[in-house]
């Protein structure tokens, strides 16, 4: 409980929770988490198409410029996440569909220091039309599969409030 008690406090003191109750605050601020995943999907979950094989005719190097945005779209919804849970945290802290969202945000962070870490030079050393190594390939995979876990867990949030008799575990 203490967690839901400190996080209570920093929406109280911080003037957000008194923000987001207002007639317009949660509704703009859902709409711009829409607008950060979009972003991300748009850019990140394109990337990991091309690498996965689609639109072979599209250079990697001209993409990859774009996965910036992407970044930008996540750090929006970090954003707007966090104001959504220090606004009435007992709905998703122990919400089940919260945690696997979360689970699947860190799988896709560990996912994309690998592709980074291990084989972003291979990749960028490609030709246009080449066929990407199968690590990259399984490494897009993956990362697209995190991003709609993340989409359907964000969606799911709703079904299970308030989770308390939910979370067997917590
Ligand atoms: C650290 C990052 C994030 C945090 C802390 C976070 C947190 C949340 C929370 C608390 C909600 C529930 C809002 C409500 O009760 O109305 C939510 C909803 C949602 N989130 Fe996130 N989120 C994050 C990142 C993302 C990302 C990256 C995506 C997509 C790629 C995403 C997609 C969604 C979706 C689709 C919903 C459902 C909105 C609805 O239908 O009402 N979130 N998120």
């Amino acid at each position: 409980m203490l967690l839901v008690e400190t996080l209570t406090a920093v929406g109280h003191n911080s003037g957000i929770f008194g923000f987001m109750n207002t007639q317009w605050g949660w509704p703009f601020v859902e709409s711009l988490h829409f607008i950060g995943l979009t972003l991300l999907l748009g850019t990140v979950g394109l990337f990991d198409l091309r690498l996965m094989g689609l639109g072979r005719g599209i250079p990697i190097k001209a993409l990859h410029p774009l996965v910036r945005f992407g970044v930008a779209g996540f750090l929006l919804n970090a954003l707007t996440g966090f104001m959504f849970i220090i606004s009435d945290p007992g709905q998703y802290v122990y919400n089940p569909a919260f945690q696997i969202k979360v689970l699947a945000m860190i799988i896709a962070g560990i996912n994309l220091a690998v592709f980074y870490l291990v084989m972003a030079k291979k990749v960028r050393a490609l030709s246009d039309d080449a066929i990407v190594p199968l690590p990259a390939r399984l490494i897009a995979m993956t990362s697209l599969c995190c991003w709609c876990v993340v989409i359907a867990g964000g969606r799911l949030i709703t079904f299970y409030r308030p989770p308390e008799f939910w979370c067997f575990w917590c």
